[in-house]
This record gives C-alpha cells, structure tokens and sequence, in this order.
C-alpha cells in the first residue's frame, strides 16, 4: 500500500472514533511507525509500505482511537523550544503551562545564579526550560512519583544539566531542603467530583495523581502555598499555575499566607492561568 492513501486510511478510521485532529494525528502516527519525519512524507507519499511498518502504524491507530493521547504513543510532546521524552506515567506538558516560563524568564531577566524549585516536576519540564534559558541558575524538582522522577531525570540528560539541577522524591508537605529565589508549580488542582467531565483522552490515560486537586480543587495548591512561604527567600517569588475559576479562592489563600499579589495572568483563551506572588 502507498503511503499517503495510508494515511488517509488511518486519518478516516481516527474520524470515524471521534477524534477531532484526525489526519494530523495520523501523519504524526506514520511518521513513527515508518521512523522518518514530514519533510521525508512529503517528498515520498508515493512510496510503497513495508508490511512491518503496516502494522505498526494500524497498532498505533487503533490505541489512538481509543483515546490514548498521540504524545504517549510517540513518547515525545513540544514544550516551549524543546522536545522532551514523555511516558503513561507523567502528565503531558501543555501549551497553557508555558505561561509559567514566559513569566519566569520576565521575572528573572536581569538576574544571576538564582536557585529555583519545582513543586510536582512531572517531566521537568518547567525546571529544565528554565534553567537551561538561564545558564547560572540552579535548582531542584520534587514529585511525589518516582516514575516521574525517573522521567525527568531522562530528559535532563537529554538537556545535559549535569549538577545544575536535582530531582528528589518528596511529598510537597514533608519538602525542607533549602532555600529560593524563585518557586515554580503546576500542582493537580482539579476537583474530585469534575474529573469524570475530563476529556477522555485524560481521564483515562494521564495520571490520576497529577490531576486530582481533592475535595475543592486547592488541596494542592494550599500544600505549595504553605510550604513555599516557607522554603522562599524574602522577597522570593511563586508562580503558579491555577484552574480557570480559581482566582479568588487562590488569591484569598496567598494573602492569608501573607504573599503579596502581584499579577495574574490569561492564558490565549483569556482563562485566568497563572498567579505571580511575593513573599514580603
Ligand atoms: C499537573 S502535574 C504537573 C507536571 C509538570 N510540572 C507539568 O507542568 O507538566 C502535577 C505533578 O505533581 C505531582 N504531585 C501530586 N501530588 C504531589 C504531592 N503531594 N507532592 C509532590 N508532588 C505531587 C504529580 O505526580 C505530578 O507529576
């Protein structure tokens, strides 16, 4: 069979299962199971298929159309200017979480040799975007997950970090280690009870524990709010991220805690994402 009508093949079957970003996700799909990339597709769309290739390809778009998210099958997702390696067993960085780096490289644009945390680093990739824009700056990511950990330890090989950054296994409230010019955290913050209206390509395949934010959403938040106050320097800053509709209820917990509020920030849907504090 030739390529590209494979490809329309796969795009038809994605359709018909109800995915929405059907023929890119099927060339995305071909492009693993034939180990080549999109320019390669292109200028060979005539190219007659192997029957190994074949398979692995209809392998692939069978787990796809049952949910299972196109970055958990290629092992890869963007984020920010770099590919990092993802697995089942970690949260796949989304674009709305890069809000996180465009506002820490604002923050820290004139500074020098800040040390920095990630509270629930999942991949790493906030800490590894981080550090690997700011050349002396240093820092450490902690999750609860050691499969996490294992990731992020992966792909910061990959960004060849060497010693600038640590990863370590901690549970946000027993976290004592040092202190912070700068803490960063996309914890779970989803309530409980609305996980089952998650998408389905959610719900059913990322992990549960990056996502369930208990009983209203902030039992997360609240641990990262109350460890960080203790963990940053004075004047030390958080950026967080939050759900659409926590605003307030997060912004009310900041100032208890005694954090000054200095921004919040939309993301391209003009949902409130993000919230920049200092600790005074
Ligand atoms: C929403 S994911 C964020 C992952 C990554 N930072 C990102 O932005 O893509 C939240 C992460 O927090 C971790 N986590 C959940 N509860 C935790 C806790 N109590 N202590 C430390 N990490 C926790 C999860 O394992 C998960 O990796």
């Amino acid at each position: 069979m030739i390529l590209e009508k494979v490809i329309l093949e796969g795009s038809s079957i994605l359709k018909k299962n109800g995915i929405k970003t059907s023929r890119l996700d099927s060339e995305i799909l071909m492009s693993k199971a034939i180990n080549k990339d999109r320019v390669f597709m292109i200028l060979n769309s005539n190219q007659k298929l192997e029957k190994k290739s074949l398979n692995c390809f209809f392998d692939l778009i069978k787990k796809r159309s049952i949910g299972t998210p196109v970055s958990y099958l290629t092992g890869k997702k963007d984020f920010w200017n770099n590919e990092f390696q993802i697995s089942k067993n970690v949260l796949i960085p989304r674009p709305d979480t890069e809000l996180i780096i465009q506002e820490a490289l604002k923050l820290t644009k004139n500074k020098n040799k800040l040390r920095v945390l990630d509270i629930g680093t999942g991949s790493g990739c906030l800490i590894l975007t981080i550090l690997k824009e700011k050349k002396n700056f240093s820092g450490i990511g902690i999750d609860i997950s050691e499969k996490c950990l294992n990731l992020a330890k992966i792909n910061r090989d990959d960004f060849a970090l060497g010693n600038r950054v640590k990863f370590l296994k901690s549970d946000i409230d027993n976290f004592n280690y040092g202190k912070y010019d700068l803490i960063v955290s996309n914890p779970p913050y989803i309530k409980k009870i609305d996980l089952k209206y998650l998408e389905r390509d959610v719900i059913n395949f990322e992990p549960f524990i990056a996502l369930n934010g208990g009983i209203d959403g902030l039992s997360e938040i609240r641990k990262v709010i109350y460890r960080s106050f203790k963990l940053l320097k004075s004047n030390g800053k958080l950026i967080l991220e939050i759900g659409f509709n926590q605003k307030n209820d997060v912004k009310k917990l900041l100032k208890k805690k005694g954090f000054y509020i200095n921004e919040v920030v939309k993301d391209l849907a003009k949902n409130n994402r993000c919230i920049i504090s200092t600790k005074i």
